[in-house]
């Protein structure tokens, strides 16, 4: 297996790194703009596999794609992180160009690859790699919902004092403070969470979570890279291991909750195809209703990109 990851910036070079550890492939490609970086960074990463043992070869290279030639999946990470103050859709203008530029290249060099894009504002920034690759839908996906649900299951296990690997819970919509975490798919161990906490305590972790991007970013004047790198890899690893997972990502819907042509977090089955099965939750009125609006939030910032007229 042949992973390339596109920016070798704080999230890329956190998920090259976890991948490299994992031995999830067997070549681990690492390419950024900036002179040197991916170079500098997948040899420090290379340079580890004596100490933490693994054989996994990591290369970096600038602005060259020759060396992605015939990758599996391609993480792209490329675009700027938010700063204090701004909103992940402030990012649109610049990481637009981008993430279309470096897609193209991609699929030039890797025609039957699996994307996954990170870069933010990321449901519309997967929505700009689906139209720059023109590859059917279930190869283009988007990395939010692990990062959001880990942020709301470690928010759960600390209040809890139980260990996170016992918190199960799902997430919708965008990745922004609209997204629906969604307690009444939360479990320790299969008993409803509502069993551990009362009603407020549960809204507060949720409205933590969907300010949890937000919280890092102000205590470190940019946005986070540990947890992101590590559920960027976690989609990787479920499909180089064809692992059949169902894990929240963002991917494209064709009518799955009401909801036509829009790239939205959604539990997915998530194999060496991609995105292999959208799973259709029972949601409540309540539910249904704030995930509608999340979409809207969504759909308002793909119009701007389609007003960028970026594809004509
Ligand atoms: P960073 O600034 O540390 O790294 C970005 C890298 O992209 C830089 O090294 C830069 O040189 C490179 N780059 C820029 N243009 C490029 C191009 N045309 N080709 C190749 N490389 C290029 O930023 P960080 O923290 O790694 O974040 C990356 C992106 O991921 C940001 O847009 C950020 O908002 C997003 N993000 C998304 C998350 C999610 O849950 N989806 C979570 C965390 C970050
Ligand atoms: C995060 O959620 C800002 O999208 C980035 O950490």
């Amino acid at each position: 297996m042949k992973v390339t990851v596109i920016g070798a910036g704080n999230v890329g070079a956190t998920c090259a790194n976890v991948i490299a550890h994992k031995e999830l492939a067997n070549e681990v490609i690492l390419l950024d703009i900036k002179e040197g970086i991916a170079e500098g960074k997948s040899l420090d990463i290379w340079q580890t596999a004596p100490i933490n043992i693994f054989d996994t070869r990591v290369k970096g290279y600038t602005n060259n794609y020759e060396p992605t030639a015939s990758s599996d999946v391609v993480v792209i990470t490329s675009g700027l992180p938010r700063k204090p103050g701004m909103s992940r859709d402030d990012l649109i203008a610049t990481n637009a160009g981008i993430v279309k530029s470096v897609t193209e290249s991609v699929v030039r060099f890797s025609p039957e690859a699996i994307i996954i894009v990170v870069s933010n504002p990321l449901d519309v920034m997967t929505y700009c790699a689906y139209l720059a690759s023109k590859f059917d839908s279930r190869r283009v996906m988007g990395m939010a919902g692990i990062l959001d649900t880990a942020r709301y299951k470690a928010f759960l296990a600390e209040e809890l004092n139980i260990s996170p690997k016992e918190i199960q819970a799902m997430l919708l919509g965008g990745h922004g403070d609209t997204m629906v975490p969604l307690p009444r798919y939360t479990t320790v161990s299969g008993i409803p969470i509502s069993e551990f906490l009362p009603e407020e305590k549960i809204h507060a972790i949720v409205e933590r979570t969907k300010k949890g991007g937000g919280e890092l970013v102000n205590l470190m004047g940019t946005s986070a890279w540990y947890a992101p790198g590590a559920a960027a890899a976690q989609m990787v690893e479920a499909i180089v291991r064809d692992q059949k997972r169902v894990l929240p990502v963002c991917a494209w819907l064709t009518g799955e909750y009401g909801l036509h042509n829009i790239y939205l977090g959604v539990p997915v089955v998530l194999g060496r195809s991609g995105v292999e099965k959208i799973i259709e939750l029972k949601l409540n009125e309540e539910e249904m209703d704030l995930v509608k609006k999340s979409a809207a939030a969504v759909r308002e910032v793909c119009n701007v990109l389609d007003n960028m007229n970026l594809f004509t």
